[in-house]
C-alpha cells in the first residue's frame, strides 16, 4: 500500500502560523506523504509565514487582489481547488480553523468525496454575525469534517450539543502553542530594529493588532480613538502596531491614530519577531484570535477589543479581558492596567488553556489511528 496523502490547505497568515508545524510533523510520519496547498488568500502575509518556517508549498492558488469580496475568495479557491485535488490526489484534506480558505477547502473536499480533518475545530459564539464570516464558516465545516481536532475539551463540548460526538472528535491543544515554543526565545534580537530600541523596561510597552471585519466602521474608528486617548494621557506609554495590509485597516489608522505621540506604527511582523515582542511587552490589546491564545501562554494581559470570544478559556482563567468596541471603556479598562499594579498583576500570569505545545504530534497520531497505521488512539489533551 502507497502512503496515506495527506494535503494541509490554508491561505491566511494565522492558518499558515497553525498549519505549518503540523505540515511538517506529518511528514516526519513514515506511512504519510504530507503536501501542502496555499489558496494565497493572503500573499505577503502568508509568505512570510511560510519563510519564517521554511515551508515551500505543493500547489499555489495564488488568489489574492486588493479589497477581496468573501464570495470572491470563496469561488476562486473552489475553482482552483478542483485543478490541486486533481493534481495531488489526497487520500484526507485538512483544513484550519474559520477562514473563507476554511470553508471553500472543506466544501472542496467534499465534492470530491474526501475525508475532512478540522483543525481548531468546536470553537463557537453562537452569534451568526460575529465574528464575521469566521462565525458561519466554522458551523459549516462542522456539517463536512469527518474527523474534529478541537484545541479544549470545551471545544469538544460545544460539538457535542451539535450532536457530534463520536470517536472522530480529538482533543488535541492548539497548534499554535507548538508554534510559540519554536519562535521565543530569551536572548532573541529583533530584525526590526526600532524594536530591539523599545523601552521594555523603562516605559510601558503595549502590543496592538486590529482587523477583523465586524469591526470595520465605527467600531474600528472608536479602537482607534480609545488608542490615540491611552497614548496621549500617558507618558510612560509606548504603543506599538503592526498593522495589517487590509486597506481598511489602513485608512482607518492613517484617518484616527496616525500621528499620536509614542505611537508605533509598523508594517506586519514576521512570526518570530511578533511572538519575541509580545513575550516582552506589557499588556496587549487586539481583535486577533491568535493572540488571545499567545499571550497568556507568555503571561501576558490581553484585552480583547470585541464584544464576545469563542476563546472563554483565558477569559476564565483571568489573564483575558472582554473591553468591548465602546471608546470609554476600552481607554478605562486599559488605564486601570497601566495605573494599578495589583489589577496589572491579578491579569499578569502565565496559563496554557489552549495546549502543551505537543498539539501537532496528537493530530498526526490520530491521523494515523483513524486510517489504520497505529493501534492506539492518541490521549486527549487536558489541560
Ligand atoms: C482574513 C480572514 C480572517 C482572519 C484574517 C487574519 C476571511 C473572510 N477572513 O481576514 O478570518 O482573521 O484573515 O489576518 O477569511 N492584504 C494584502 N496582503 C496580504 C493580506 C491581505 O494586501 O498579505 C489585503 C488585500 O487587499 C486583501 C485585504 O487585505 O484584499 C483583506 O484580506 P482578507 O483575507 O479578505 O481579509 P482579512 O481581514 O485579512
Ligand atoms: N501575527 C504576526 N505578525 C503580525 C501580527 C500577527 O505574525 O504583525 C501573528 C500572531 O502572533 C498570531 C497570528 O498572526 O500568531 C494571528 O493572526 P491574525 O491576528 O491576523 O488573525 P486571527 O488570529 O485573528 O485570525
Amino acid at each position: 500500500m502507497g502512503k496515506l496523502r495527506v494535503l494541509s490547505v490554508f491561505g491566511t497568515r494565522p492558518e499558515a502560523i497553525k498549519m505549518c508545524p503540523l505540515v511538517k510533523e506529518l511528514g516526519t510520519r513514515p506511512g504519510i506523504e504530507s503536501l501542502c496547498c496555499v489558496t494565497a488568500q493572503h500573499r505577503q502575509m502568508l509568505d512570510a509565514v511560510l519563510e519564517v518556517f521554511r515551508l515551500k508549498p505543493d500547489w499555489d492558488l495564488d488568489i489574492m487582489t486588493p479589497r477581496q469580496t468573501l464570495s470572491g475568495i470563496t469561488s476562486k479557491c473552489l475553482l482552483g481547488m478542483d485543478e490541486a485535488i486533481a493534481a495531488l490526489k489526497p487520500d484526507l484534506i485538512l483544513v484550519h480553523g474559520d477562514t473563507s480558505t476554511t470553508f471553500a477547502g472543506a466544501l472542496s473536499a467534499f465534492y470530491h468525496q474526501i475525508p475532512v480533518g478540522h483543525v481548531e475545530a468546536g470553537l463557537r459564539t453562537y452569534d451568526k454575525y460575529s465574528p464575521f464570516p469566521e462565525e458561519m464558516n466554522r458551523v459549516l465545516v462542522s456539517g463536512i469534517a469527518d474527523l474534529f481536532f478541537c484545541p479544549t475539551a470545551g471545544n469538544r463540548e460545544n460539538l457535542a450539543r451539535e450532536g457530534h460526538t463520536g470517536d472522530n472528535i480529538f482533543v488535541t491543544g492548539n497548534t499554535v502553542i507548538d508554534a510559540l515554543k519554536t519562535t521565543v526565545r530569551e536572548d532573541y534580537c529583533f530584525e526590526t530594529d526600532e524594536l530591539n530600541r523599545l523601552p521594555y523596561k523603562d516605559k510601558k510597552v503595549l502590543l496592538v493588532t486590529c482587523h477583523r471585519r465586524e469591526n470595520y466602521g465605527e467600531p474600528m474608528k472608536n479602537i482607534m480613538l480609545a488608542l490615540r486617548q491611552i497614548a496621549e494621557d500617558h507618558p510612560d506609554v509606548e504603543l506599538v502596531y503592526p498593522v495589517h495590509l487590509s486597506p481598511v485597516v489602513r485608512e482607518s489608522v492613517d484617518q484616527y491614530l496616525r500621528g499620536a505621540p509614542r505611537v508605533h506604527l509598523i508594517d506586519p511582523l514576521p512570526a518570530g519577531e511578533m511572538h519575541n515582542l509580545m513575550a516582552r511587552c506589557c499588556l496587549v490589546l487586539t481583535d486577533s484570535g491568535g493572540l488571545q491564545e499567545e499571550a497568556p501562554a507568555l503571561g501576558k494581559p490581553v484585552l480583547v477589543l470585541r464584544r464576545e470570544t469563542e476563546r472563554p478559556e483565558a477569559v476564565a482563567a483571568g489573564t483575558v479581558k472582554l473591553a468591548g468596541v465602546v471608546q470609554d471603556d476600552i481607554v478605562t479598562m486599559a488605564e486601570r492596567l497601566i495605573t494599578d499594579k495589583s489589577a496589572y498583576q491579578k491579569m499578569a500570569h502565565a496559563v496554557n488553556p489552549y495546549g502543551d505545545g505537543h498539539a501537532c504530534r496528537r493530530i498526526a497520531d490520530a491521523i494515523e489511528w483513524r486510517f489504520g497505521l497505529r493501534e492506539e488512539r492518541p490521549a486527549d489533551y487536558e489541560t
